[in-house]
């Protein structure tokens, strides 16, 4: 058998249950149970038969996007899902031997990129009361690191860091590159990227997966200076976004009123969600995105099996690294989180443990 290189042998995969979820009402993983907007469907719909045959064209892709966020085109690259956005971070930037400073847990897809690219990485684990480890992350920035990603909120956890807090911590470190994973910033509304446009060693990364409802499409953009950008370009295949994307990418952007009632249907629900888990005494945490987390009263896993059994995915945490005993709670429509609670309510009775 011919071996892989060696950091690829070695690699532990990003493995994420994909299959036979769709007739489930999915809370697992912060996907939108509305899908796009209807545009989306009639520009699919009305694709000639050419569409198909020819190699995907991006004209007005990147513009669109810059529009809506509000910068000059240059400063934006599209990627086919931000999870390739990474990927080209990571072989643009990631040296062998370099260091990869973020915070744990987080997003389960930065480790892989940089162990495959042999470098070495530094988690920062959150706190108990899961605030972001600023001190720690300020002092680690002193030896240099190659890159520092900050998800922000940080996806599982919620974390939400102010935008300035972050272009502070880029500017006190000019040679690491800092990559703000804002996949939720449209239940946020904080990005960096105001900021950032002015610094050389920031890049925020965006998505329409999750509030525009496109994650089956895989659209993604980086945003930052132009030289990263391009940077990023240089590693990417030139054909890697389809072309129902750009089409479903192009259409949903010309309807933000789609995205921003669904952002808006989802707080009223995250806030109403809240309200009943304090009721019950359980423990939720989450300030920022579209999920919470939540401890049940027992075994986390035990409380997903029991919520699957009653057709409602929810994502457990056992096992990792100061949330052991959660499970991840994607907050959807009204509907969808009382058809949850009434779910939960019967596998968690009401007990004495403090919500916070
Ligand atoms: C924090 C974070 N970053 C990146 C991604 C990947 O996003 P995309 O669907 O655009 O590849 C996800 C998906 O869940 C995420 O939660």
């Amino acid at each position: 058998m011919i071996r892989a290189k060696a950091e690829v042998e070695a690699l532990t995969p990003y493995v994420a249950p994909l299959e036979g979820r769709r007739p489930l009402l999915r809370l697992d993983f912060n996907e939108s149970n509305v899908g796009p907007s209807p545009r989306v469907l009639e520009a699919i719909r009305s694709l000639p038969p050419e569409a198909y045959g020819a190699y995907p064209e991006y004209a007005g892709l990147c513009a669109a996007y810059a529009e809506t966020v509000g910068v000059p085109e240059r400063h934006v690259e599209a990627f086919n899902g931000v999870d390739a956005a990474i990927r080209a971070i990571f072989d643009a930037y990631g040296e062998k031997g370099g260091t990869f400073l973020t915070t744990a847990p987080t997003f389960g897809y930065y480790e892989p990129c940089a162990q495959q690219q042999g470098m070495v990485i530094d988690e920062v684990l959150y706190p108990e009361d899961l605030r972001f480890p600023l001190a720690a992350i300020t002092r680690k920035l002193e030896s240099r690191p190659r890159l520092l990603f900050v998800c922000n909120p940080n996806n599982p956890t919620g974390t939400l860091l102010e935008p300035s807090t972050i272009a502070a911590l880029a500017r006190s470190a000019p040679e690491t590159l800092v990559v703000v994973d804002e996949l939720y910033v449209a239940f946020t509304g904080r990005s960096v990227v105001p900021l950032a446009l002015e610094l050389s060693n920031v890049v925020a990364l965006h998505s329409l997966s999750k509030a525009a409802g496109l994650a089956a499409l895989r659209l993604g953009f980086a945003i930052g200076h132009p030289t990263i950008v391009e940077r990023l370009r240089r590693v990417t295949g030139p054909y890697d976004i389809n072309m129902f994307a750009v089409v479903a990418g192009k259409a949903a952007l010309a309807d933000p009123d789609h995205t921003r009632r669904y952002v808006a249907e989802v707080l009223a629900a995250r806030d109403w969600t809240v309200g009943e888990l304090r009721r019950l005494g359980v423990r939720c945490a989450g300030e920022g995105g579209n999920y919470l987390l939540v401890w049940p009263s027992g075994d986390c896993e035990a409380a997903a099996r029991a919520l699957r059994d009653q057709g409602i995915l929810v994502r457990s945490m056992a096992r990792k690294p100061v949330i052991d005993g959660s499970f991840r709670l994607t907050i959807g429509t009204l509907a969808d989180m009382r058809r949850f609670m009434s779910a939960f309510s019967t596998i968690a009775p009401p007990h004495s443990r403090s919500a916070r």
